[in-house]
Formats: structure tokens, sequence, C-alpha cells
């Protein structure tokens, strides 16, 4: 492949081989020394059109570990202000001869229609409501450290499903390598026709998490919401919100998981997100790890201009 702009598309041993490759790229990590030379002379451009810490940071000091120039693009004060769009400034970049794009965009296809117009390597920072794809990698790379395989895992995806492009790309590759998939949510934030993912679906909290080794939170995305289902937040953390008294209804071993950013007393309780189950801080430490490894194989790919 020459982008990765989701999961769709990818083979259970593609996905297994990235997972192995950042496996590699965890010990990398972890040394005093953190340098690869595999990107060295090679240029990446974040472009972010959407708000970023994880992704964007990580992005970032993966693309410099491999020894890749890395260059911010900053929306905010960029030309895209005086109503350049997307594409013109895609091929303005481009223009410049980047070897890697990595972008996020607010609209669903942005990154493939973007990724048809540029002659380098586009990576996918999340499209929307679309995909995610480098986030349900580390996903599965944590909870693989965990559990040993994801084959045959319980894993429950809980709260605002219908804005959540981190569900989507985590349904793609959990179902890929053979978990089962339960979604948790209110009904109104539950995608219509998400049955035909091979997923089950559930609006009780208790019951839907019932036996999960994984339970995996989403953000509440009101600003994707446009007034139309704005619960308060009270009622949402009483039917929705993961407290240890819901949690105790998953496995004994159950862990507990959340992309980030959190809403803490919205969709999870501080106690659980700092609690002994939560692998929240080493999802972050993941990122980093998938994203080198994403890198890497796109290397072997990248055109010798
Ligand atoms: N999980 C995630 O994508 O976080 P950011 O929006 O901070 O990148």
């Amino acid at each position: 492949h020459r982008h990765l702009l989701g999961i769709e598309g990818l083979s259970p041993q593609e996905i297994l081989a990235l997972l192995d490759k950042a496996d590699e790229e965890v010990l990398v990590s972890r040394q005093v020394e953190k340098k690869k030379n595999v990107l060295r002379g090679r240029t990446q451009i974040n472009l972010f059109f959407e708000a970023s810490t994880r992704t964007q940071s990580s992005f970032e000091i993966a693309g410099k570990r491999l020894g890749a120039d890395v260059m911010n693009m900053s929306v905010a004060s960029s030309s895209v202000k005086k109503g350049e769009t997307l594409i013109d400034t895609a091929a303005t970049l481009n223009a410049m001869r980047p070897d890697i794009l990595v972008v996020r965009h607010h609209a669903a296809g942005a990154v493939h229609l973007l990724a048809r117009k540029v002659s380098c390597s586009v990576i996918n920072a999340g499209d929307g409501a679309h995909e995610h794809p480098t986030q349900a990698l580390l996903d599965a790379l944590t909870i693989r450290r965990h559990k040993g395989t994801i084959e045959g895992l319980t894993v429950a995806i809980c709260g605002d499903i219908v804005h959540s492009r981190v569900a989507r790309s985590n349904i793609l590759l959990l179902n890929a390598l053979g978990a089962r998939v339960k979604l948790v949510g209110p009904s109104t934030l539950m995608p219509a026709g998400v049955d035909r993912l091979g997923v089950e679906t559930f609006t009780d909290m208790r019951v839907g998490i019932a036996g999960a080794d994984i339970v995996m939170m989403l953000r509440l995305q009101r600003e994707r919401m446009n007034g139309s289902f704005v619960p308060s937040v009270r009622e949402y953390f009483h039917y929705w919100g993961l407290d240890q008294e819901k949690l105790d209804h998953a496995a004994p071993d159950a862990l507990v998981m959340h992309p980030g950013p959190m809403n803490r007393g919205v969709e999870i309780d501080p106690e659980v997100a700092d609690g002994p189950q939560s692998l929240i801080a080493e999802q972050v430490e993941m990122g980093v790890a998938v994203r080198m490894a994403v890198l890497e194989a796109l290397a072997e790919h990248l055109p010798n201009f």
C-alpha cells in the first residue's frame, strides 16, 4: 500500500504484521537512544484541520524517531482561513515534495479525496465520523500486549457510537481479527444499519458489558450533535457513564480503555479512568509505536523522486 486511509482494505495478516512491527518500536521507544534512520532525508507534513493532542504529537514524535524531517502545518494561521480549499492546500504542500502527508479533517472521505490528488503517501489521522485507523491499531496493540491475542475476546465499545471514527475503525479491526464486538449506548447514538457490521447492540450498560474482556469508552462528541441529542451530563453519566459498579459486570480481569480526550464525569468516572483496570496512559505510549510502525511500513513504498 502507498497510503493508510482506513482499516478497511487491510487484511488480517497486514494488521498483524503492523502490530508485530509496533511491538519492536515499543522497545526502540523505551531505549535511551530512540532514533532510527529509515526515514532519514524524508519529509513528513502533518496537516490537521481538526484539533488534536495525541495523534498529532505522536505522529511528530514517531516521524522524528525514524529520522524524518517533520513539519506541522498550522491550519489556524494558514491560507485555509482565507478560503483556500482542501485540494488547493494539498496541491500547494505537494509541490514542496513531501514524502508523507498525515491528514485529519472534519469531513468523512476528505482524506481519500486528497490522496487521489497528491503524489506522496497519505495517512488518515481521522476523517469525520468515518475512520481513524492508527487509533484502532494502537488499541489492538494495547489489548494484545495484555491479553496475548485479539481472537476470541469480547470487546464492548460504549457511548457515542454514531459520531465515532474510533468505533468504526475498531469494529473493522476487531472483526477482522476474530473478536466479538458489542456496541452499548443510547439508541439515538447508535448508527442505522450497524448490525450489518457483524456486531451486537445494547442500550443497557450492565447487560451490554456483561462478561466483556475489554470495555472501551468513547467521548460524548457534543460538538458534532447540532443540538439533535444533547442529554444532560447527569443523565448520561447515570445510564452510560462507566463507574466501578457498572464495570463490575464485566469479566473480573476486564480492562478499560478510552481513546481520549476524556470527559471525566460524563462518560467515565475519574476513579475508573485512573484505576488499576485502566489502560488509558498505555494507549498513548502505544500510539507512538504504532505510528512508527505505519510510517516504517509505508517507507518501503515511498516513491524515489
Ligand atoms: N484519540 C485521539 O485521536 O486523540 P486526539 O484527538 O487528541 O488526537
